[in-house]
This record gives C-alpha cells, structure tokens and sequence, in this order.
C-alpha cells in the first residue's frame, strides 16, 4: 500500500476550502503544499499564512515542500502556521545539515528533495538525519509535466542507500504520477506518491486515490 499526498497545486483556487475538504474526506494520507518562490523556481504559488488557513480546516499531515531559493529565512513562519513536515531543495542549501537542524529544533519532520538532475549520492552525509526523502520527477515549478523516467534510477539508488545503512526515511516522488509511473516508483522502493492533476482531474478524487493507494511492491 501506497500512501498518497494530493498536491494542492492542481485544486481549484476558487475554492481552495472546498477541494481542502474534499481530499481530506477522499482517503488522501498527505496534503502536499507546494510553496513557490519565484526564484528557485519561475512560478508563485503559497506562502505560509495560506498553510495557517489550510491547518484550521484540516487534521491531515500537512507536507509542506518549501520550493525557496532561501528557505532557512521561512522554517519559523512555515512551523507556525501548522506545517507536520517541512521539505527543502538540496539544491538551494550550501548547508543543507544547519536547515535540516534548524528545521527539526521547531518540532517539525524534515525533508530534502532532490531534483531529478541532482545525483543522489549528493544526500549521502545527510540521510540519517532527515525524515523524508523528495525525489522529483519533473522539474519543479509546474504541474501536469511528464514524469522523467530516468529518475526510476535514482529512486532505486536513494532506496538501496537506505537499506544498506539502515535508516528510515520516508522515500516520496513529485511530479507526473499516474496509476502507472506511481506503480514503477513504488517498485523502486517509493512509499509516497505526490499528485496533482492526476487527483484533481477527477469529478471524485476518491477513485484516483484508491488506485494510487493500491498500488503494492
Ligand atoms: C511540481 C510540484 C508538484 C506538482 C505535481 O513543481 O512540486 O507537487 O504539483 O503536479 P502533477 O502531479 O500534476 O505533476
Ligand atoms: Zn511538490
């Protein structure tokens, strides 16, 4: 069993309560929140006082995926506002053990994602410290992009890095997940799929939902 994180990215900002709502009632196990910088990445989308709104209509696990150039600067902001799990780009951190830490020091669970030019083995020196592993599989800043097969590999690599020491992170993916690439990230070793539009495409989000939720290795 898989679990799912809708990505809010694709939800119908006219009534961002009512698709809140709606996933929160469809089984999803996550809500991925993806906030947006325009300068790590060329699109604007959340900031943190959005979370706060999103946390009083919501108990779900809120994963947050701070796609910031900067982000040591919004770690406090995010964890006030409710974030459960806080995600930053290892791209964007020189010095990804202090964001981690300071992250962590705020009671939140840590992430760190990795674009799918990055090579995993990048993250060696700080998996044992992060809760979640991010591996993108488009690049980042859009929704409704095709899923970049070649990232199986680092999911396979990020997983065996795993299992070899030992250690428990979660291991999600983000970006072009269907019922049918989910199932390859699940049988290279993912744990959380992320979707946007494949969820909220849909007239009933539980459907999509159930399907990705299926999915075993
Ligand atoms: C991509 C975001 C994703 C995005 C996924 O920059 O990080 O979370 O919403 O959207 P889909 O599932 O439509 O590719
Ligand atoms: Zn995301």
């Amino acid at each position: 069993m898989a679990l799912v994180a809708p990505s809010i990215l694709a939800a119908d900002f006219n009534q961002l309560g009512y698709e809140i709502k709606d996933i929160d009632k469809s089984g999803a196990d996550y809500i991925h929140i993806d906030s947006m910088d325009g300068h790590f990445v060329p699109n604007v989308t959340f900031g943190p006082d959005v979370v706060k709104g999103i946390r009083k209509i919501t108990d779900k696990i809120l994963d947050c995926h701070l796609l910031f150039a900067n982000p040591d600067n919004y770690i406090e902001a995010f964890s006030q506002a409710g974030a459960d799990i806080i995600t930053v780009h290892y791209e964007a951190c020189p010095h990804i053990h202090r964001t981690i830490q300071l992250i962590k020091a705020k009671g939140v669970k840590a992430g760190v994602a990795l674009n799918p030019g990055s090579s995993p083995s990048v993250l060696a020196t700080i998996l044992p410290e992060v809760d979640l592993v991010l591996q993108m599989t488009v690049d980042p800043g859009y929704g409704g992009q095709s899923f970049i097969e070649r990232t199986l590999h680092n999911i396979a690599e990020i997983h065996e890095m795993r299992q070899a020491s030992n250690l428990d992170f979660v291991l999600e993916v983000d970006g072009g997940i269907t019922e049918n690439t989910g199932a390859q990230c699940v049988a290279a070793g993912v744990d959380v799929l992320v979707a946007g539009s494949y969820v909220f495409n849909q007239a009933d989000r539980r459907l999509p939902i159930e399907r990705l939720k299926k999915i075993e290795r």
